[in-house]
């Protein structure tokens, strides 16, 4: 199988939105009924500051990817070559006091009795990864890795935050892969609201060469 990574234009988001978030509601096993509104809340994401995206793109499909999802995940762009897939995508943008996830993250830190001042210094200069997804017929070949190290390449953000499900003894392939990485912890068990399940944030300083050196 081979992939590239290649960056996805905002000003082109309809060649390639319906593949990426096909992708997404697959790999995170979401219901079909999903994809509808995802779409609608990445399209409003594409304003936001600092955004950036990439797609992992190939001309061959994986052994066991079903017709259907082929289909799907074609991508018709003048940027991407004859009868490509996507088989990942991964964006996010620049952390902003007025964002939700970032008022989440800063109630969850002063309810764990964090200073204003200790607050900021997590919350003030930040890159949030927002999405990160690989087809499950494309995991484990470590397209995910690629995905994040090209994201993240030459931001100008002190550090990179993201949210994740808690999972039991963080054995799943997104806990892997952070960890690997450098990923530590930011804040853990958090509920979002309207969400029940727990969620982990975590955070590694920039650029994400050699360990973290907070
Ligand atoms: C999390 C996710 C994006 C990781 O992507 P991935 O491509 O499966 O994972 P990685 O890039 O870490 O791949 C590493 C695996 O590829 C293998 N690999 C093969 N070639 C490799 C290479 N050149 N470089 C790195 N790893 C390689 C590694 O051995 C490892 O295998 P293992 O997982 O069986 O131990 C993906 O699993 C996914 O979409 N999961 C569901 C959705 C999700 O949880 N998203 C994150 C929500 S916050």
């Amino acid at each position: 199988m081979s992939v590239r990574v290649v960056p996805l234009p905002a000003t082109d988001a309809r060649a390639w939105i319906d593949p990426a978030v096909h992708t997404y509601v697959t790999a995170m096993d979401y219901p079909r009924g999903t994809e509808h509104s995802r779409i609608g809340l990445w399209r409003d994401h594409l304003r936001r500051p600092g955004w950036t995206a990439v797609a992992a793109l190939s001309t061959t499909s994986p052994s066991g990817m079903p017709r259907p999802s082929m289909s799907r995940l074609r991508v018709k762009a003048s940027w991407a070559r004859d009868g490509e897939i996507l088989l990942g995508v991964a964006y996010g943008y620049t952390g902003r006091s007025d964002q939700w996830w970032n008022r989440q993250l800063r109630a969850g830190l002063a309810g764990r009795g964090y200073s204003a001042q200790q607050i900021r210094s997590i919350t003030d200069d930040y890159f949030e990864l927002t999405e990160l997804h690989v087809h499950p017929s494309a995991q484990g070949h470590g397209l995910g890795e690629a995905l994040l190290t090209t994201l993240v390449q030459d931001r100008p953000e002190a550090r990179v935050l993201l949210s994740t499900p808690e999972v039991q003894g963080e054995e799943n392939r997104a806990w892997a892969l952070y960890r690997r990485m450098g990923f530590t912890d930011v804040l853990r068990g958090h509920t979002f609201t309207g969400d029940p399940r727990p969620f982990a944030f975590l955070g590694r300083p920039l650029p994400l060469i050699g360990p973290p050196q907070n």
